[in-house]
């Protein structure tokens, strides 16, 4: 889920047209008093005192300056970056949550672990404010969400359903709509709401023995485009919190792709989505998803429940440009409810940020994912092994400082899960696919990193902790040494196969990173980004730094373009294909290499080097990026134009050739503009 039309903001249009054809190129509460309730709806904010850090940790402020490295190895060094730089502080501002709704709830829900039910709760009070405090009669009516006939889908709404106060919500009922209305016509809306319920589903039989191993459950809390940087400025509570006992920082965990979906379909499945286009199906035709090796089929096949939610429908990782599931892909899966609240419900945008809902209903829009997520892991954590993933992008991707609104509410999502004794059972992964990729913040020196360097905390329950002590102590040293996606995928698997018998399946590990591991198992010193299966385009280990755009920078990119022209001329393309002439540069960044230190204020001149360009031509403004060795004197450039990226679309450019790859480069003279 990623790159959507914005006006605003050139590199919005850039990313813009991947959906034509798909072709987008690759780079391109309430607490109850009574124990007898859990209450789904609103929980409990946290009081400061209860957000303890060990007493033998550094305290944070110390600890975070006399950091310099995420990573110093022999062959890797990923610079600390300060969060609070005077560069960020100059645009940074902490936001304030905006409140959806000023009104009391009608109607709320209650799960009675007692007959395993949910009950439906209307508040007279509220009813009499409500009412005007007259006795006019009101009438409350829910809709059932119904699963479409494929799975990605909704048929409809099911007939209004009347109910009371104390209604007991049938076991099949997994999404409702409601409204209050007064009874005489024309009648009134009071209030409208839509709650979600995760029923409970008995153990099967075979289940009720003792399991010989402990299976451990796994929950994915992930948040889009939040950078480790991004989250110590932006939410430094949930990064205390992150400090407890028990948690690991990934620290050298790189992205292995440029937007979400090939990040995250590279952790859920091993392989990298060009790999898995080849070698399995096409991700863009219908079905092929149901066909994917995914991580939840093996858990699943190892007798754990799972379930899945996300938010904003059309931005889902399998949806947004992609064809999502054509059968329902986990247990609990929350998508049809979601696109039934998204189509029922009145919405909120941001004035100045109206890609996503801000507000769905009385409510911020992921608050139904991952109330979705704690309500999954609490009905079942306690007496068998799940895995979930609860995934929001609406309050992260769009503005880099929106999670600083946010952090109480994710928060008390975390501490919820901690006093309902769920971090007793599960390991926990709290992580995101990737920095943020556009606006100010990557314009600055760390933008590099900031784009590529997204959060990765793991959780190990304390039994966890006590029977595989030697997974702890390699995920202790890991914590400072390069991994990458693949690695999460094969530490996934390694959970799986922990649950089996010794002599169980051995399971596939990362197609495309054979030297990929768990990180429960020491990673070498010595690992390169070319080991963890992370491109040099997005490689860390070897930082490259922003350089001003003057008239030698401005050559390297036309030495680029000479190869382009050249490469028309090797591929017979002279006579479809238009010369490319540099329109301007918008950014060119030098290679630093581990002998030149990234804290250090000025660079060595050198003849040679490795740079990174980003520019347009003239010719129907297409936008490229390019890696390339650079001579300074020459002024020659080496660099594999197959490997250049197009970061545009570039449907309506080559319309006079078919070959895949020349289509990325060609501005054909028929498609010539202007
Ligand atoms: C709720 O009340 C606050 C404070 O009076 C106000 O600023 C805000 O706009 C109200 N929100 C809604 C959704 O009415
Ligand atoms: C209560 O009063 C408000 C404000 O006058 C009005 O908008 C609303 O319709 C009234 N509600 C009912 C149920 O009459
Ligand atoms: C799940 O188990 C079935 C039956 O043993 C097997 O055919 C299938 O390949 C397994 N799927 C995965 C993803 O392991
Ligand atoms: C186009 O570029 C090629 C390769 O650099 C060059 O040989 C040729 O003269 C150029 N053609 C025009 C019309 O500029
Ligand atoms: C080059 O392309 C032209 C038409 O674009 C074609 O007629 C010619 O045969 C091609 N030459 C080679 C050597 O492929
Ligand atoms: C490249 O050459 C220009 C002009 O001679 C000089 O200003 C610049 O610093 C050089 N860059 C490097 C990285 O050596």
């Amino acid at each position: 889920m990623e790159s959507r039309l914005r006006a605003t903001h050139p590199l919005y249009k850039v990313f813009a047209f991947c959906c034509l054809l798909g072709l987008l190129v690759y780079l391109t509460q309430r607490r109850s008093d009574n124990s007898d309730f859990e209450f789904t709806e609103s929980i409990r904010l946290p009081t400061t005192h209860e957000l303890k850090v060990e007493e033998n940790d550094l305290p944070l402020k110390e600890h975070l300056q006399t950091q310099k490295y995420y990573v110093k190895t022999s062959k890797c060094e990923i610079p600390y970056v300060d969060p609070f730089t005077p560069e960020v502080m100059e645009f940074y501002k902490p936001q304030t949550l905006v409140t959806c709704t000023n009104d009391s709830d009608l109607i709320s829900t209650e799960y009675s672990p007692k007959i395993q039910r949910y009950i439906l709760r209307i508040d007279e009070e509220v009813a009499a404010d409500l009412l005007n405090n007259t006795d006019v009669e009101y009438n409350c009516f829910y809709r059932e969400v119904k699963y479409g006939s494929e799975a990605d889908t909704f048929d409809k709404l099911k007939a209004n359903k009347y109910f009371t106060d104390g209604y007991v919500v049938p076991i099949h009922v997994e999404g409702i709509v409601v409204e209050c209305r007064t009874a005489d016509e024309p009648s009134i809306l009071l209030q409208k709401d839509a709650f979600t319920f995760v029923q409970y589903q008995p153990l099967p039989k075979d289940m009720k023995q003792k399991h010989a191993v402990r299976k451990p459950s796994v929950i994915m809390y992930g948040i889009d485009s939040l950078s480790r940087i991004n989250l110590r400025r932006t939410m430094p509570k949930v990064f205390k919190f992150l400090q407890g006992v028990g948690w690991y920082e990934m620290q050298g965990y790189n992205k292995v792709a440029d937007n979400s979906f090939p990040n995250i379909f590279a952790m859920l499945s091993g392989y990298s989505a060009e790999t898995a286009k080849e070698q399995i199906c096409d991700t863009d035709s219908k079905g092929c998803f149901d066909k994917m090796p995914m991580i939840w089929k093996y858990f699943k096949n190892a007798s754990y429940l799972t379930g899945y939610a996300e938010d904003e429908s059309a931005l889902n990782h399998f949806s947004y440009c992609k064809p999502g599931f054509q059968k329902k892909p986990m247990d609990y899966y929350f998508r049809p409810m979601l696109k039934a609240f998204e189509s029922k419900l009145d919405e909120y945008r941001l004035p100045d940020n109206d890609l996503m809902r801000y507000c769905m209903g009385r409510r911020i829009a992921n608050r139904y994912i991952y109330d979705y997520g704690r309500m999954f892991t609490k009905r079942f954590v306690h007496e068998r092994p799940i895995w979930g993933m609860f995934w929001s992008s609406h309050f992260s991707h769009d503005d880099p400082f929106l999670p600083s609104a946010m952090q109480d509410k994710i928060l008390s999502d975390l501490l919820d899960l901690k006093d309902a004794g769920a971090l007793e059972k599960t390991i926990m992964i709290f992580f995101a696919d990737h920095g943020i990729r556009w606006g100010r913040l990557t314009n600055l020196k760390e933008g590099f990193l900031e784009e590529r360097l997204p959060m990765m905390f793991i959780y190990l329950p304390p039994w966890f902790r006590v029977t595989y002590p030697s997974y702890v102590r390699a995920l202790e040293i890991n914590q400072h040494r390069l991994c990458s996606n693949f690695d999460i995928h094969n530490t996934l698997k390694h959970i799986i196969e922990m649950g089996g018998t010794p002599d169980g399946p051995v399971l596939p590990k990362s197609f495309d990173c054979p030297t990929c591991q768990s990180l429960f198992h020491v990673l070498p010193e010595d690992r390169t980004c070319a080991q963890a299966a992370i491109d040099n385009h997005w490689c860390t280990c070897e930082p490259y730094i922003p350089i001003p755009d003057t008239d030698w920078t401005d050559q390297i990119s036309r030495s680029v373009i000479d190869r382009m022209n050249e490469y028309f001329v090797a591929k017979n393309l002279t006579k479809l294909c238009s010369n490319l002439t540099l329109h301007h540069v918008i950014k060119t960044e030098i290679k630093t290499g581990l002998n030149v230190k990234w804290h250090d204020e000025r660079l060595p001149e050198v003849e040679k080097a490795i740079y990174r360009v980003h520019f347009k031509v003239n010719q129907n403004s297409a936008d490229f990026q390019a890696t390339v060795v650079y001579n300074n004197v020459t002024h020659i450039s080496e660099v594999n134009v197959e490997k250049i990226s197009r970061t545009n679309s570039y449907r309506e450019d080559s319309t006079c050739i078919e070959e895949k790859n020349a289509k990325l480069y060609c501005i054909c003279f028929s498609n010539l503009k202007q």
